[in-house]
């Protein structure tokens, strides 16, 4: 088909769905006249029966009513493997889907419009495959570099969370399915996830770890949010008073309802009490022939509500909140629409979502884009070779299709391109250099004009070890932050025998390069970028795609050096459980400014294959609103991509307060010698902080520093704005 009539295929299929959503869009009132009507019609058994799982990734509906069961799935980017009812059930479905780059790429593009497109994809294939509640964004803070699903993360910084989740939440919820933004709160450790208890300030929590779930649920309006395993301040998370009855649902007036995480209650009454909606877990830990009716929230309810030791409006109250999603979601009389399921345009979505977010970290003597007349590339690296997007836990996906960068090079390179592959390394934990893979890897390299390593991090594929043999992983955290399986020594081999060499790493986040850094000409990010990744990748060597990611969190130069090591604790302490995070609001750049640690890369950094000029800052200071207005110029030869960054400082502050906070963003596509004025508007929030002696946000006369960066270091203009 051709590219117009793609678009015009696709517009048209947007408006019908426009169109559709409108003529069933219901005002809140009249959802609520419809779930109080079916509520008066149910039987106390009825009500547990919707408050907690009949299945693995089903809860209980109301038959004799019209109700059928919940059905949800993971994950965070992509409509994860079937599971069915039970393991048999899933034998014969269609579940080969689209895999989108993982969330911590996705936040790379710096584009939230992406973040839309990314919803939308993920909201359309669950439609398709019958799913009411897709378990996604996955938005924790990444304080730790170790700490293992950082892969699925977002950034260390929750104003870029906010801006990416809103449009992530809204494009799976326009089409009709039910979003989860987990997990709520303060779950940044894998290992020991079940039993930790993390002690926080009260600004640390404000400023830091709940900004990016505030904007899921009132900029977002999410449906359902999964409360996490771990303790805050030593009550479970899925049933703390503090987070999910004082703050989720009355400060912030969250309507939808609350999602334990996998086996995450520990305890009926709390459960009832501090507003855990539906306790859902796995069939397993019930045996063969599970009984629900023992959860936490099954028969146990029913006892305590007859015997008259809980109040029968605290089971109504979550039974309305799950019928509130079900009926904005058409679960109840599915005029939900269709979905569609591995279309190119969802292909075309993740390809340009990889596109945008591979980062190019270093590229000295432009030896990137490489040339079309090379004659020759040794490719070297597992990674080069090898899917990942089955890898990693609950968040596996079975892809349709997956291009390695093996695959994507030689699809682009020019006719006659020889390209070797040598695999230069094997996964095992904690395995040594193998020195005839790096012998084979460095004569193939010896050989080319350019060696292409692609390294880095991987997902273990066998579910039931995966933190064995994988660094990129739940329920399990990366022991250190070197290179795995002999990776340095490989690419000192490599660069060795040929110094134009270019390493591709792919992983969930940073990782040490302190021992080949200086040698190596050109380094790029490619995080785990989805069944596209491997052409997205050689479209950003050949210089086909202009790179235009940047970092969303920085990359230390030694694990020393990371704020959670340095001033917190990382992991929990192994007796107590109890992990402090002394860190405090210094999380990220926010440290490594303030403390003046150099990191190897900065968050915000990310290059491109042209440059950009900024000029003309202007402050100008209204009633409610500050207004930053500046011009991007690109004065290079190709058109490419900028994003500019806004961060502030308070000069002097009553608490001490970090040296730079992001608050604004903007990514500008820019032909070669264009410009375009930049407006950026700070609303009076942007200038707060959470005062924790007073307990509340505030806003302190003085002068504040606005400034304009392509990173969190790399500064281009300044100005000033006095309060
Ligand atoms: C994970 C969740 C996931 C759930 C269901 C849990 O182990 O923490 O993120 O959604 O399992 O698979």
């Amino acid at each position: 088909m051709k590219k117009s009539l793609i678009i015009c295929t696709c517009k048209v299929a947007g408006l019908l769905l426009l169109l559709h959503t409108a003529a069933l869009a219901q005002s809140d009132e009249q959802i609520y006249q419809k779930a109080d009507a079916l509520l008066k019609q149910m039987t106390l058994q009825e009500k547990v029966n919707m408050i907690h799982g009949s299945s693995s990734f089903t809860s209980g509906g109301v038959p004799r009513l019209g109700i059928p069961e919940w059905v949800m799935s993971d994950g965070p980017h992509g409509v994860r493997v079937e599971h069915g009812r039970t393991y048999k059930d899933s034998v014969g479905v269609n579940d080969a889907g689209t895999y989108l780059p993982t969330g911590v790429c996705l936040a790379a593009t710096w584009n939230p419009k992406l973040g839309y497109a990314f919803g939308s994809v993920l909201g359309s294939e669950a439609a398709y495959r019958g799913k009411d509640v897709i378990l996604g964004p996955g938005i924790n803070i990444i304080r730790s570099p170790l700490n293992g699903r950082n892969f699925e993360y977002q950034s260390e910084d929750p104003y870029l969370i906010s801006q990416m989740a809103v449009g992530y939440i809204k494009g799976v919820q326009d089409q009709g399915v039910a979003a989860c933004v987990k997990h709520y709160a303060a779950n940044n450790i894998e290992t020991n996830r079940n039993n930790i208890n993390v002690e926080l300030s009260e600004r640390a929590l404000r400023e830091i770890y709940l900004p990016g779930f505030k904007a899921a649920v009132q900029q977002g309006n999410v449906y359902t949010l999964m409360g996490s395993y771990n303790k805050v301040r030593g009550e479970w998370a899925t049933h703390n008073n503090y987070l999910i009855n004082q703050i989720l649902k009355k400060e912030w007036k969250f309507k939808g309802a609350v999602i334990s995480d996998w086996g995450a209650v520990h305890n009926t009454q709390q459960a009832l009490w501090n507003g855990t909606d539906v306790e859902m877990g796995t069939d397993l830990s019930l045996g063969e022939k599970p009984d629900y009716r023992k959860y936490f929230m099954g028969d146990t309810v029913l006892a305590l509500v007859k015997n008259g030791k809980a109040p029968e409006y605290l089971i109504d109250d979550k039974v309305r909140r799950i019928l509130y999603v079900m009926l904005k979601t058409h679960v109840i009389d599915k005029q939900r629409s269709r979905g569609a399921y591995n279309t190119k345009a969802h292909q075309q979505t993740a390809r340009q979502i990889a596109e945008e977010g591979i980062v190019l970290l270093k590229n000295q003597g432009n030896i990137l884009p490489l040339s079309s007349s090379i004659k020759s590339i040794a490719v070297v690296g597992l990674n080069a070779n090898r899917p990942q997007a089955f890898g990693g836990g609950s968040s596996q996906v079975k892809a349709l299709y997956e291009i390695t960068a093996l695959e994507g090079l030689k699809k682009l390179a020019a006719k006659g391109t020889k390209i070797t592959y040598a695999k230069g390394y094997n996964i095992k934990r904690g395995a040594k250099a193998d020195e005839s893979l790096i012998k084979q890897a460095a004569n193939a390299a010896a050989k080319a004009d350019v060696a292409v390593i692609v390294g880095g991090s991987t997902h273990g594929y066998d579910y039931s070890k995966w933190s064995d043999n994988a660094y990129d992983a739940e329920d399990t955290d990366k022991p250190d932050l070197k290179m795995p399986f002999g990776q340095d020594e490989l690419i000192k081999a490599v660069l060795k025998a040929n110094p134009k060499t270019v390493v591709v790493l792919l992983g969930g986040g940073p990782i040490e390069m302190n021992q080949w850094i200086n040698s190596t000409p050109a380094v790029l990010q490619a995080w785990y970028p989805g069944m596209e990744g491997g052409n997205a990748i050689a479209s950003v060597l050949y210089g086909k795609v202009n790179p235009s990611g940047k970092l969303p969190m920085t990359f230390p130069k030694y694990l020393s050096d990371a704020p959670d090591h340095k001033l917190g604790q990382f992991p929990a302490d192994k007796d107590s459980n109890n992990v402090c995070y002394f860190d405090d609001i210094y999380v990220g750049y926010r440290y490594y400014d303030t403390y003046k640690v150099e990191p190897q890369f900065s968050f915000g950094h990310g290059l491109s294959y042209t440059q950009f000029a900024y000029s003309n800052l202007e402050v100008q200071k209204g009633v409610s609103n500050t207004t930053v207005i500046f011009t991007i110029a690109n004065t290079g030869k190709i058109a490419g991509a900028e994003t500019a960054q806004l961060y502030i400082h308070q000069q002097k502050s009553l608490l001490p307060r970090p040296k730079k906070e992001l608050k604004a963003f903007e990514k500008v596509y820019l032909k070669p010698g264009e410009k375009k004025q930049i407006t950026l508007t700070l609303s009076a929030d942007a200038f707060q902080y959470f005062n924790d002696v007073t307990n509340s946000w505030i806003t302190e006369p003085g002068q504040f520093d606005i400034i304009i960066g392509s990173s969190s270091r790399d500064i281009k203009l300044k100005g000033t704005v006095s309060l």
